[in-house]
């Protein structure tokens, strides 16, 4: 059997009906996991589920909400005893000067973005098994500067500084915690929640593509190589890492400021 199987495992991939979450689904249920897929609109993830086959199961719940993801635990726990494989992806992008930074906006980014992973991990945990594996996700903007993105900046650092921590807290259950950082991968998120029209989306992406030292925007499925990679025993040795899978602008984005 190939060190990147995953069968005979349980996965949740929160925000898994739509992006980066559902090409994270995507590539678990192809590894041979049963995937859970969590997020907000019912039918949005009734669909993704239907295509990801026998092998998916959509659950309706708010990673903000703590109770949500303890009723998700609980699910998984009457179907399935136990999950291995964690991939807390739901989160949401939206810039703002920080002039203009409110309470209001920094608490919403922080409920989902933050406290959503934290809630996640926390549900799961009781009934997660020895030897498994939690990717969290941050982003390149975290590392970068880029204007604006104080709140959602701040948000996807913390998450690499919680999973550093949360490296030790369970080294006794041998689970380990890594981060993935994407890059630019344009989804659904970039018209439905930071606004942008569909030429804004082209536009950014032919920038994107000039900058990028692979030379195009990523994909969603690449994202979900990367959490294949990480949940699985080709990675037995890797914990606490960040990895940042963006094409490498990251390292040739500070030279243009
Ligand atoms: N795409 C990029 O370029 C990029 C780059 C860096 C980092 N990221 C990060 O990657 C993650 C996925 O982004 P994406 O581009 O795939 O975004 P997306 O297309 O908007 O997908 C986000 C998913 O998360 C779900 N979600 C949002 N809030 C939720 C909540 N409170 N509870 C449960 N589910 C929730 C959404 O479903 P519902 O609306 O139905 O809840 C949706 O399925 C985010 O954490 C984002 O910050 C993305």
């Amino acid at each position: 059997m190939s060190a990147q199987s995953l069968a005979g495992k349980v996965a949740l991939v929160t925000g898994g009906g739509t992006g980066l979450g559902l090409g994270g689904a995507e590539r678990l249920a192809e590894a041979g996991a049963f995937v859970y897929i969590v997020g907000r609109r019912q039918s949005v993830l009734e669909d993704a589920a239907r295509n990801l086959g026998s092998n998916a199961r959509a659950i309706a719940a708010d990673v903000s909400k703590k109770e949500d993801m303890v009723r998700v635990a609980s699910i998984i726990r009457e179907e399935k005893g136990t999950v291995d494989i964690v991939f807390s992806n739901a989160g949401y992008c939206q810039g703002r000067p920080l002039e203009e930074v409110s309470e209001e906006f920094l608490d919403a980014m922080l409920n989902v973005n933050l406290k959503g992973q934290l809630f996640t991990v926390q549900a799961m945990l009781p009934i997660m098994n020895k030897g498994g594996s939690i990717i969290l996700t941050s982003s390149m903007t975290a590392f970068i500067g880029l204007p604006q993105y104080t709140a959602y900046a701040a948000t996807k650092a913390a998450v690499v500084g919680m999973a550093r921590v949360w490296t030790t807290e369970l080294k006794s259950r041998n689970i380990r915690v890594n981060v993935i950082s994407p890059g630019a991968i344009p989804t659904e998120g970039y018209e439905t929640v930071q606004g942008m029209t569909p030429k804004q989306v082209r536009d950014f992406t032919e920038k994107c593509a000039a900058e990028i030292p692979v030379g195009r925007v990523g994909r969603a499925e690449e994202i979900g190589d990367a959490v294949v990679f990480l949940a699985s025993d080709a990675s037995s040795f890797i914990d606490g890492i960040n990895l940042v899978v963006d094409g490498g602008q990251t390292q040739v984005y500070a030279g243009r400021l």
